[in-house]
C-alpha cells in the first residue's frame, strides 16, 4: 500500500471490476482515452486475468480517497512500457468517479506515482502521453512537475478527427529538485 496525504494506492482486485467497466461506458471519463468502443464485464475480466500475468511493477494500483474513516475507490493507475535498461516508464492515470475531478486528486495520484517510480522502482525517466484536448489532465501533470516535452501530431483520433498526443515527462534530478523546493524531503 502507497500512502499519500489524502489518497492510497493499493492492488487491484476482482471485486473492483464492475466499477471498471461502469467508469469505461461513461462517455465523460472516456472522452480523452483510447477507449472507443464499449466494455463489458467479460472483457474486464479478461483484462485482469492477462494484467495477473504481467511483471509486478506493470499491474496497476486502484487509487482510493478517504470516505470518513473508510477509503472509497475513485479510479486507477500504473506504471507501463518499463524499460529496464533506460530506467524508464510510461504512467497513466483515470479517475472514474467524476464527482472526484477537479479537487487535486489527479495532481495527488500523479505526485505519489513519481515517488513509488523514482524511490521504488529505481525509475530515472517518467512520461506521460495526453490528449492536447484534456486541459485538465496537462494542468493536474503541469502542477506534479511533468515538463513539455514535444507532441505526437495526429498521435490520436476522437470525435471524428486526428488530435496531437503531447508528450510530458520528469527525470530524477528534476524531480528531486522540485522536492527540496516544496520541503517534502525534510
Ligand atoms: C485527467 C484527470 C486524471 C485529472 O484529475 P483531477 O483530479 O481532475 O486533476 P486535479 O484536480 O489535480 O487538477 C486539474 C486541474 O485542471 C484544471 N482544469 C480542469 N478543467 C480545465 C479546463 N477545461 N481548462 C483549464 N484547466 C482546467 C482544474 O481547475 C485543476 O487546476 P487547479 O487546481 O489549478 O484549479 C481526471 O480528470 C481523469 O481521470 N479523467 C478521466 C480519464 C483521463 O482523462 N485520464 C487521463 C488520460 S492522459
Amino acid at each position: 500500500m502507497f500512502y499519500g496525504e489524502r489518497i492510497r494506492l493499493r492492488r487491484d482486485e476482482r471485486a473492483d471490476l464492475s466499477r471498471f467497466v461502469e467508469w469505461l461506458n461513461d462517455p465523460d471519463v472516456r472522452r480523452f482515452i483510447s477507449v472507443n468502443l464499449p466494455i463489458s464485464q467479460a472483457n474486464e475480466e479478461g483484462w485482469f486475468e492477462g494484467m495477473l500475468k504481467r511483471q509486478p511493477e506493470e499491474q496497476p494500483f486502484a487509487i482510493e480517497i478517504r470516505d470518513g474513516d473508510a477509503w472509497r475507490l475513485v479510479g486507477n493507475c500504473g506504471f507501463f512500457e518499463i524499460d529496464r535498461f533506460a530506467r524508464s516508464a510510461e504512467v497513466g492515470i483515470l479517475i472514474g468517479d467524476k464527482s472526484c475531478w477537479n479537487k487535486g486528486y489527479g495532481t495527488e495520484v500523479m505526485r505519489l506515482l513519481l515517488r513509488i517510480g523514482f524511490q521504488s522502482l529505481n525509475l530515472n525517466r517518467v512520461y506521460l502521453r495526453v490528449d492536447k484536448g484534456n486541459k485538465g489532465g496537462i494542468r493536474a501533470y503541469e502542477k506534479a512537475g511533468f515538463l513539455h516535452e514535444g507532441s505526437f501530431r495526429q498521435g490520436t483520433f476522437r470525435d471524428g478527427h486526428y488530435e496531437d498526443l503531447l508528450l510530458m515527462s520528469v527525470l530524477r534530478f528534476e524531480w528531486h529538485l522540485d522536492e527540496e523546493d516544496n520541503g517534502a524531503n525534510a
